[in-house]
């Protein structure tokens, strides 16, 4: 798309192909539809937002030269995008060396800090904590960690041993899968997953492989019972490719689900059931995605201009009454305080809120406060169903 002079824009990096196209293409229609929206109010002093978007396809090489293409060659400068962490990582030093902006609405592993990239996903603290302090509670203190075999799969579980080992619980297996898993390793991987017979799975495997592995556990166990998967990522959008039978019963840590009974929420939904094709799923991360966006815009109309310091500092002000409740960056870290909530899969595909914070989380990205003990005792009085 060509701009015309001066013209405001947003650069949105996000996958239409490739391992985790179904949830970033998800990110894309919820950023999207927060800048229509923005056109709705008048976009920047009257002057349509434009949105540009490249396809990069799950391929870290191709997010940073597309980052560069957006920065230098139209400059355009204020970007939402990324979803797996080693895409994040290719596109840092390009929005450090140039000045650009990256808003980032997904789950990651934490212990990162950029000047310029905004956080607006959950760090370990705001989904891992709790998730840790609620399987343990509810489930045992054996657990398996599965991941996909790159950057956030293993960080994060470095975190989750640390929250396990801390409240006396054992990680008894550690697997980790190709991010295309082949029929062989599903097949190896489920095979370690009963053999330990452990309490509960924690699974870190992202996009196509995530619908892979749930189906290869629910056909394994058949009519007997299985050990419910924990997950920080797995959304509407596997859960649709995956099935119900095989998605029942797992759960989910997200500050966000589509089946939040609030007006903000319920419009947002029936905003997104207006505005997305058929084919794509309302999640947290469009969720993230578009209250980003929003927030991104807003701070545009404030400055009335794309000029990153300006529009930077104005976020900073900025607390918004998002779908999943009040969100506002800490600009301490550039991370965002967000709501944590727990859910499980009912039979239906949905996903019934069983826990939620008491209000939005402050994030702590190093975890300094490695501590079940308060979520333990937020969560003391919860019965699960
Ligand atoms: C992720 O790689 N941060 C989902």
């Amino acid at each position: 798309m060509a701009l015309s002079t001066g013209q405001p824009a947003i650069g949105l990096l996000f996958s239409e192909t490739g391992v985790t196209a179904d949830v970033e293409r998800s990110q894309r229609f919820g950023a999207l539809l927060a800048i229509e929206e923005l056109n709705r109010e008048g976009g920047v002093d009257g002057r349509e937002i434009a949105a540009l978007s490249h396809d990069p396809g799950g391929d870290p090489e191709r997010y940073r030269l597309y980052a560069e293409e957006l920065i230098r060659n139209q400059d355009v400068k204020l970007l939402v995008g990324c979803y797996m962490s080693h895409t994040r990582k290719a596109v840092m030093p390009v929005v450090e060396r140039t000045d650009a902006l990256l808003c980032y609405p997904t789950p990651y592993e934490g212990f990162e800090y950029s000047p310029n990239i905004l956080y607006g996903g959950p760090a370990p603290n705001q989904n891992s904590a709790p998730l840790a302090a609620y399987l343990i509670l509810h489930y045992g203190e054996r657990v398996v960690f599965i991941g996909s075999d790159y950057i956030y799969p293993r960080e994060s579980n470095h975190v989750m041993r640390h929250l396990y080992r801390q409240h006396g619980g054992k990680v008894v297996e550690e697997i980790y899968i190709p991010l295309y898993p082949s029929v062989e390793d599903l097949n190896h991987a489920v095979d370690r997953i009963v053999r330990a017979d452990a309490d509960v799975v924690f699974s870190t495997v992202v996009g196509t492989g995530t619908a892979d592995l749930y189906r290869a556990i629910a056909k394994r166990y058949g009519d007997a019972a299985r050990p419910p998967i924990a997950s920080l990522t797995t959304s509407e959008a596997e859960v649709a490719k995956m099935g119900n039978e095989a998605a029942e019963g797992h759960v989910v840590v997200a500050p966000f689900f589509s089946s939040i009974d609030t007006p903000t929420s319920r419009s947002f939904v029936s905003a997104c059931h207006q505005f997305f094709p058929q084919d794509v799923t309302i999640t947290a991360w469009a969720e993230a995605a578009y209250w980003q966006t929003l927030m991104l815009g807003k701070a545009m109309q404030a400055v009335g201009s794309c000029n990153v310091e300006d529009v930077q500092r104005e976020i900073y002000k900025i607390r918004l009454d998002a779908p999943q409740g009040p969100v506002w960056v800490d600009q301490q870290n550039n991370h965002c305080f967000l709501t944590a909530r727990i859910a499980e899969i009912d039979s239906s595909g949905g996903f019934v809120v069983k826990w939620q914070s008491p209000g939005p989380i402050k994030p702590d990205p190093y975890v300094v406060v490695h501590n079940l003990d308060d979520w333990s005792a937020s969560m003391g009085g919860m019965a699960r169903s």
